[in-house]
């Protein structure tokens, strides 16, 4: 496995597969790489015959007050999860490489961003969607792998891919949990150990307004209030937002039907965590 930092020895390494006939896959990530990422690396490989997996902490989806310069970076462990989850690749540039002004052009997509994280990070998911179109157009993977742990920024780049043709599928790979439910995410080496048991909220009241909804549920302000009940138990825990939307339009309902996306996103001291399920009625 080779790691490249240019785009130009990105661009000419699938090159080179693509002229030999291989099938490729793109796993884009932020690095700090866990299991969560490792399931979409070892998935790309099982359907691919080569994998590149881009680790690039993109500044532009960061907020003035997030965690740009705290995000954990650690090429040198990722680089061995990479190699034993069956990468061929690692393209990890410099923002220097990836953005030469400040202000790049921009992709947006509107109306599936102005809820859910959209509401509360204004300009991510343009951030986002700006950098997956450019490692789009530098590595021209056949397949990209994206967790339903993000389940909005899924949403969002299924709607991109076909909006602006970009000649690619999109996999979406379930969430991977740590034992006790808790999603996986490189944030979570921001908690205390306090907060560590206190972020299991997040995953329990998710359970109940799953059971609720097995229970024949069909009131969203209900489901939403299930789980705020159980949120305020644990002080802790300070909600950012809850949202029960239709699961492709990311819109509003009153009833369930369909398939819903049920969100949340939740304050554990200072560190946020996302956490959803989708339920097929
Ligand atoms: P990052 O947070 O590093 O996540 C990279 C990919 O791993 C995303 O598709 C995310 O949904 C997936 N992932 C993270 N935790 C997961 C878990 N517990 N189970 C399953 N999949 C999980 O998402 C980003 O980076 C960035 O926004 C990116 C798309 C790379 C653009 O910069």
């Amino acid at each position: 496995m080779n790691t490249v930092k240019t785009i130009e020895e990105a661009r000419h390494q699938v090159k080179v597969w693509k002229k030999e006939g291989y099938s490729i896959a793109l796993v884009p990530t932020m690095g700090s790489l866990h299991d969560g990422h490792e399931s979409l690396i070892k998935r790309a490989a099982k359907e691919n015959e080569k994998v590149v997996v881009s680790i690039f902490v993109n500044p532009i989806q960061f907020g003035p007050n997030e965690d740009l310069a705290s995000y954990p970076r650690n090429l040198t462990k990722d680089k061995l999860l990479c190699e034993s989850a069956g990468a061929n690749l690692i393209f990890a540039p410099e923002a220097s490489e990836m953005y030469q002004k400040e202000v790049p052009t921009n992709v947006s997509v509107q109306e599936l961003a102005v809820g859910l994280c959209g509401a509360k990070r204004p300009g991510h998911f343009d951030g986002v969607c700006t950098v997956v179109s450019k490692l789009f157009n530098i590595i021209p993977a056949d397949k990209a792998y994206f967790g339903e742990k993000d389940a909005q920024q899924l949403a969002i780049i299924k709607r991109m891919v076909r909006d602006l043709n970009f000649d690619i599928e999109i996999i979406g790979c379930p969430i991977v949990r740590e034992e006790d439910g808790l999603a996986k995410s490189s944030r979570n080496v921001y908690l205390s150990s306090k907060e560590r048991e206190a972020a299991l909220i997040l995953n329990k009241s998710l359970t109940k307004a799953r059971q609720a909804l097995s229970d024949g549920e069909k009131s969203t302000e209900t489901l939403k209030k299930i789980i705020i009940q159980q949120l305020k138990t644990e002080t802790l825990a300070k909600i950012d937002y809850i949202d029960v939307v239709d699961a492709a339009s990311l819109t509003a309902i009153e009833f369930v039907r369909k398939p819903i996306l049920v969100a949340i996103a939740v304050y554990i001291g200072k560190t946020r965590l996302i956490d959803n399920f989708i339920y097929e009625s």
